[in-house]
């Protein structure tokens, strides 16, 4: 028998897809390369797998190429470069990696909102070119930690993660969800409270939310001048659950006092973006899940999922389960 067709959109180190070996024939995008590379397409007829980038978009028109398609496995907590409705009505299941990222994605959530508050990059620059005069007692003051409001929007896996984290600074925790934790609360004391008291009353807002209809642009003008104008918006979960535009007017006309953003919209961030020029907003090439553990699980992760929606099993990690419902379902819109 013939192994799968299997499109790799883009290369990933062989010791992490390793598990594949034997079992699927794999054509590999292009390194680098924002979306599906154009060499692929002609192999998404015969196509019976995808694994995927976060970077790859895969919406319905490019699905429809792949008749044979079986599932779509993005090596990725997020899903939303997926058209998940569409896979769902095809009966395609789709995996995702969560938790293995987690703990790498809070602590960086940790590391840009401590750099925010105390100034490292100013700083470090101002030392390395020659302003480090004698010790200042003014100078670089950053925010403090203890007894501050750190408001998490979002308390998946993530949100809890960093909550915990955030404790053990002293921070007073307060979230919007829509789901209440009491055990959080309880070991915490952590407060659910409306998205709008939480804006206004937080010192340091951290966003954790996914990316869907609902919280695309939900950090817009509106949203920020409810914001204190003392505060830090940490986002390190999708760019556009912020407004990049009414960004730019918040860090430069005073609406918060700075920001840290680990994922932008656009992304990549064009260097002439103009979020680049301020003092106050420090910018991370979206690096939440970059350590070498998690990456390689994550990959991991994705091989098991792939391997699994190519047996006809249930994946270990499936978004849309629901399309266990479908599974005849249409072989093309
Ligand atoms: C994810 O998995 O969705 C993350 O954004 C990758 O860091």
């Amino acid at each position: 028998m013939i192994d799968p067709l299997v499109i790799l959109t883009h290369p990933l180190p062989q010791e992490w897809i390793v598990t594949l070996e034997g079992h699927v024939r794999l054509v590999v995008g292009t390194e680098g390369f924002p979306g599906v590379s154009p060499e692929l397409l002609e192999y998404l007829p015969e196509a019976e797998g995808i694994l995927s980038l976060l970077t790859a978009r895969m919406d319905g028109r490019l699905l429809d190429l792949a008749p044979k398609l079986r599932v779509v496995s993005n090596m990725a907590v997020g899903v939303d470069n997926i058209d998940i409705p569409y896979c769902t009505v095809r009966g395609i299941p789709v995996g995702h990696t969560p938790s293995v990222l987690t703990d790498a994605t809070a602590d960086l959530t940790m590391a840009i909102l401590l750099s925010a508050a105390r100034r490292l990059p100013e700083s470090a620059r101002d030392a390395r070119e020659g302003r480090w005069g004698i010790w200042s007692p003014t100078g670089w003051l950053g925010a403090d930690l203890r007894g501050a409001t750190l408001g998490i929007v979002g308390m998946g896996k993530i949100g809890r993660a960093v909550a915990t984290r955030a404790y053990g600074f002293g921070l007073r925790l307060v979230y919007a969800d829509p789901a209440q934790y009491p055990e959080l609360d309880a070991a915490y004391s952590a407060l659910r409270i409306p998205f709008d008291e939480l804006l206004q009353t937080s010192d340091f807002v951290s966003l954790h939310c996914p990316l869907n209809e609902s919280t695309r642009g939900l950090m817009d003008a509106s949203a920020l001048k409810m914001m204190k104008p003392s505060a830090i918006l940490i986002n390190a979960a999708r760019g556009p659950v912020v407004d990049s535009v009414a960004l730019v007017h918040a860090l430069t006309e005073g609406w918060i006092s700075a920001a840290a953003l680990d994922v932008t919209d656009p992304e990549p961030l064009p260097a002439t973006h103009p979020l680049f020029e301020l003092e106050n907003c420090l910018i991370v090439p979206h690096i939440g899940s970059a350590t070498i553990g998690a990456r390689r699980r994550m990959a991991e992760i994705a091989c098991e999922n792939l391997l699994a929606g190519l047996a006809g099993e249930r994946l270990p990690h499936c978004f849309n389960p629901d399309c266990d419902d479908n599974k005849s379902g249409l072989p093309s819109r």
